[in-house]
């Protein structure tokens, strides 16, 4: 079977400034929140590699857009690092910083490969976490401020930006499940987390469209489909809504419909954990959705109605509502522990279709972490991904039958272009279309993927 996709769709691959860029020595970059837990922690991290090291993109970004190019890519995602640009999190701008994103967006476009620009991707400058981060309402403005100086000095030529990168992830990590710094466990601070990335993103979005520049600008989301252990359990769908209340719609709702879910409204109130409005913040919220929608699909949720105890040992949680079930025979990534199931990037994208207007969207991240693709190199250097390009174009035939239907989606970005660095896992799982030799100067080499990821772009599609 052909599996065609526009002409004009977009071809290309994500990443983010702090799993790419790296430090060297005088670049003027400020410390954020990774940066001092690494200092503070670094057994916490996969062999101990930290952010500072990540794939020398700093140094070698030339080279990189070559070799996307090579790859097939009409467009590429990176987010701006906000301690890089503005070491302090507010007040003055690096100018080395401005150089360096000027020199990246520049060679991007002259090798015609479409830059999108993100804000913010889990990078906290650690000043502003010093005083509360994202729980802080001083952050927002301070948020809108580091965009605004993005916008007016990229924005001339940077036509599709993004507010956040999984805002979900800070709230989950940061402050309920502890893989982010600062690892707290207290709801009522993740609720505030939310309500103030969503604030900020609808301010920025405020502020971009101010500027009268004419580009689009969106938000790029974790959506996980919640799927019931028994559909016709009513007890096990219900679980699963309220899952889905927490993890997808608390950004999503308000991205594209302007408004908090009713079910989180109601939660939150019921445990006395509401966070501040001020007057004027909903109408902001609601007056500034956006254009564009980018989703990341990794796994699914499987949920059932909550059947163990709460656990005593701290305040409430979003999984006081619901437990996760086991799916027997499920697909599993062994290296990342994540299901696979293609389905739900074609259920996410008929969501969207159905429920949220039909939103100009694209997938902004799907791709497969593989632990010790060394094993994988042939004779003549190059790692056989063959699994990575089974994940891919078996994800990539959902949304070919999700456009048919008329999905608006607009192209497909897969995680990641060169293997990068990631959180606590550093090196551990490679997500690539290229492989990075940390011990060889980060030497490149293309992997089999990179080369098939090509003639799907230049074919508009495959056959299978
Ligand atoms: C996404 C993030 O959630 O998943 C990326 O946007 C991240 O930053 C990617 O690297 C893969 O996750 P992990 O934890 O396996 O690196």
């Amino acid at each position: 079977m052909k599996y065609t996709f526009p002409k004009e769709f977009w071809w290309g691959s994500s990443a983010s400034g702090p799993q790419t860029e790296g430090r060297v020595e005088g670049d003027g970059k400020g410390e954020n929140i990774w940066d001092y837990w690494f200092e503070l922690e670094p057994e916490k991290f996969f062999n101990q590699v930290g952010p500072n090291k990540t794939s020398r993109v700093y140094e070698k970004f030339r080279e990189d857009i070559q070799l996307m190019k090579q790859i097939g890519h009409n467009s590429f995602r990176t987010s701006i690092q906000w301690s890089r640009l503005i070491p302090e999190g507010t007040g003055a701008v690096n100018q080395a910083a401005v150089d360096f994103y000027n020199q990246y967006i520049d060679e991007l476009i002259a090798n015609d490969i479409e830059p999108f620009l993100n804000l913010y991707h889990f990078d906290m400058p650690l000043p502003l976490q010093e005083k509360g981060g994202w729980t802080n309402r001083e952050t927002v403005d301070a948020y809108v401020a580091y965009a605004k100086t993005c916008f007016e000095l990229f924005g001339d030529r940077v036509k599709k930006w993004f507010t956040h990168n999984e805002p979900i992830v800070p709230v989950e990590g940061g402050y309920l499940y502890q893989f982010h710094y600062p690892k707290h466990v207290i709801m009522e601070e993740a609720v505030m987390v939310g309500y103030h990335e969503n604030l900020a993103s609808a301010k920025a979005i405020k502020a971009y469209r101010e500027l009268g520049l004419d580009g689009e600008i969106g938000i790029i989301l974790n959506l996980t489909p919640s799927y019931p252990r028994d559909e016709n359990n009513p007890d096990d769908v219900k679980a699963a809504e309220i899952a889905d209340v927490f993890f997808n719609r608390s950004f999503l709702d308000p991205a594209v419909k302007g408004e908090f879910p009713v079910e989180l409204v109601a939660v939150v109130k019921e445990l006395d954990i509401a966070p501040e409005v001020q007057a004027g913040d909903l109408e902001i919220i609601k007056n500034n959705t956006v254009d564009l929608l980018g989703i990341n699909y990794y796994q699914p949720r499987r949920i059932k109605a909550k059947e163990t105890p709460i656990d005593p040992s701290h305040g409430p949680m979003p999984d006081d509502y619901f437990d996760y079930y086991d799916l027997p025979g499920k697909k599993i990534n062994p290296y990342r522990g994540w299901e696979i199931y293609e389905k739900g990037i074609y259920d996410i994208l008929t969501n969207t279709r159905e429920n949220y207007g039909n939103i100009r969207c694209f997938i902004s991240e799907n791709g497969m972490g593989v632990e010790g693709e060394e094993r994988y190199i042939n004779q003549d250097g190059q790692i056989e991904d063959d699994y990575r390009i089974e994940f891919v174009s078996d994800h990539l035939k959902y949304v070919h039958q999700a456009i048919q239907e008329g999905t608006n989606c607009l192209g497909y970005h897969m995680w990641t272009c060169m293997d990068n660095w990631s959180w606590t896992n550093a090196y551990k799982n490679r997500y690539g279309f290229i492989s990075v030799d940390i011990t060889n100067e980060g030497k490149r080499t293309i992997k089999k993927s990179g080369h098939w990821f090509k003639t799907v772009a230049d074919n508009h599609g495959f056959t299978e």
